[in-house]
């Protein structure tokens, strides 16, 4: 869990949302994709997809870098 500053921000959140991209996930957590598989993280941190187009899914490949902006999450 990530401590607050005295200002009450967090330094380190655990589940960041990129806009247009991934969300990334500080940590060890087990990731369910579309079929329901399972996945477990094993970086410090991982990308997940957003915009589903990653050839690596549930995993971001930076393939939503290159996607209309409309297209993206
Ligand atoms: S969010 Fe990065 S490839 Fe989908």
């Amino acid at each position: 869990m990530s401590a607050a500053t005295p200002s009450g921000e967090f330094e380190h959140p655990d589940v960041v949302i990129c806009p247009g991209g991934p969300v990334l996930l500080r940590g060890e957590h087990v990731v369910a994709d579309e079929q329901g598989r399972t996945h477990r993280t094993t970086r410090p941190v991982t990308a997940v997809c957003r915009c589903g187009k990653s050839a690596t899914q549930p995993w971001c490949d930076g393939t939503h870098k290159v996607l209309p902006p409309r297209s993206r999450p």
